[in-house]
């Protein structure tokens, strides 16, 4: 088993080393146009956006004019940020998107003093190596990667939190092509692996991203994308011995904003509800054999549904 999970890691990191690292984003960037970024009149949701990649994002999007409300735990982290700002306004608000009832407080907060907004960054996700259960009794990893930001989506859209034909973005990652959709990987304690679990939550957002289109495709207009392989400080933290192994080569946190503030930019039509966006080009979900073998994305919603309704105090906020 462990020689197996060797092997299996070791042909996907040399399989999409080229692709996902510094060395692809160079290569592609060369044929894009240059072009300046106008979000001037739009208000912005972004969480995990004290650190990392979420903090380029949001730093970009405020340095292109747009009013940015930077989510994350750590007050302090986002305070620093926003004085830090040469240009532009960026207004920190702490939730912690494992928990639903501060997601749920987070829709409502967030709306209340500066919503409704144009643009939700979908972007907080980690790594958890050993298993974790949220205070409301959710596996953690499930409860940050996955529900906490299909609840806060719903939420929105009943509170009428996203303008319409808002741009919604979810923060998915190349980690995704090594597993199908097991919905018994998603919170499952038993014979836990950490990086199939964090894999089958950014499958899952991908099968998700197709739900959103196909069921509120007239509501809001919904983006999945994998920023690369960037070095930040989860990265760091939860995956030491990659970032040893790829070192230089990973790409810095702008780079790894790139897409998502392209998409924002242009908006791009998008022909069918599947597919992952990286590096401003729509490409397929798939690419090794068997992933396409997994659950349906309506028993996912089923369970993302269940998960929210068993909690108490009972939440309000769902569309
Ligand atoms: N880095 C990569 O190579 C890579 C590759 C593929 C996909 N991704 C995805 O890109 C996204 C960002 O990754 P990153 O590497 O930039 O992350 P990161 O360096 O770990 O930064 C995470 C950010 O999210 C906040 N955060 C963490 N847990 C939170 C929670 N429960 N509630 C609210 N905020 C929380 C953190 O601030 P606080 O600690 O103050 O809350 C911080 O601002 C993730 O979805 C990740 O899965 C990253």
């Amino acid at each position: 088993m462990a020689l197996a999970n060797l092997l299996r890691g070791t042909a996907f990191f040399a399989g999409f080393l080229p692709s996902f690292s510094r060395l692809g984003y160079e290569a592609r960037r060369r044929r894009w146009p240059s072009a300046r970024l106008n979000f001037q009149g739009q208000r912005w949701l972004v969480t995990g956006a004290s650190a990392g990649i979420g903090r380029a994002i949001a730093v970009g999007a405020a340095q292109a004019g747009a009013e940015v409300v930077a989510v994350a735990r750590q007050r302090d982290a986002l305070e620093r940020l926003a004085q830090d700002l040469p240009t532009g306004t960026l207004r920190p608000l702490t939730a912690d998107l494992s928990l639903m009832q501060a997601v749920e407080q987070l829709a409502r907060q967030s709306v209340a003093r500066h919503g409704p907004f144009h643009v939700l960054v979908n972007n907080v996700g980690a790594m958890f190596n050993q298993p974790a259960t949220s205070e409301e009794g959710l596996d953690k990893g499930y409860a940050t990667n996955l529900l906490g930001h299909y609840h806060l989506t719903r939420a929105l859209l009943a509170n009428g939190g996203l303008g319409t034909a808002a741009t919604v973005m979810h923060m998915s990652s190349g980690g995704m092509y090594n597993v199908p959709l097991e919905l018994e990987r998603l919170d499952s304690h038993r014979r836990y692996d950490g990086t199939l679990a964090y894999a089958t939550h950014k499958r899952a957002q991908v099968a998700l991203n197709g739900w959103w289109r196909r069921h509120y495709g007239d509501a809001i207009n919904s983006y999945v994308m994998h920023p690369g392989w960037v070095d930040t400080p989860g990265v760091a933290s939860a995956m030491p011995e990659f970032r040893r192994a790829v070192g230089g080569l990973l790409r810095d946190p702008e780079a790894g904003a790139d897409t998502a503030l392209w998409l924002a930019a242009t908006r791009p039509a998008q022909a069918s509800p599947e597919g992952i966006w990286f590096d401003r080009a729509l490409r397929s979900a798939h690419r090794l054999p068997g992933t396409r073998d997994g659950a349906h994305v309506e028993a996912l919603v089923r369970k993302l549904d269940q998960s929210l309704a068993a909690l108490q105090p009972p939440l309000q906020l769902t569309a």
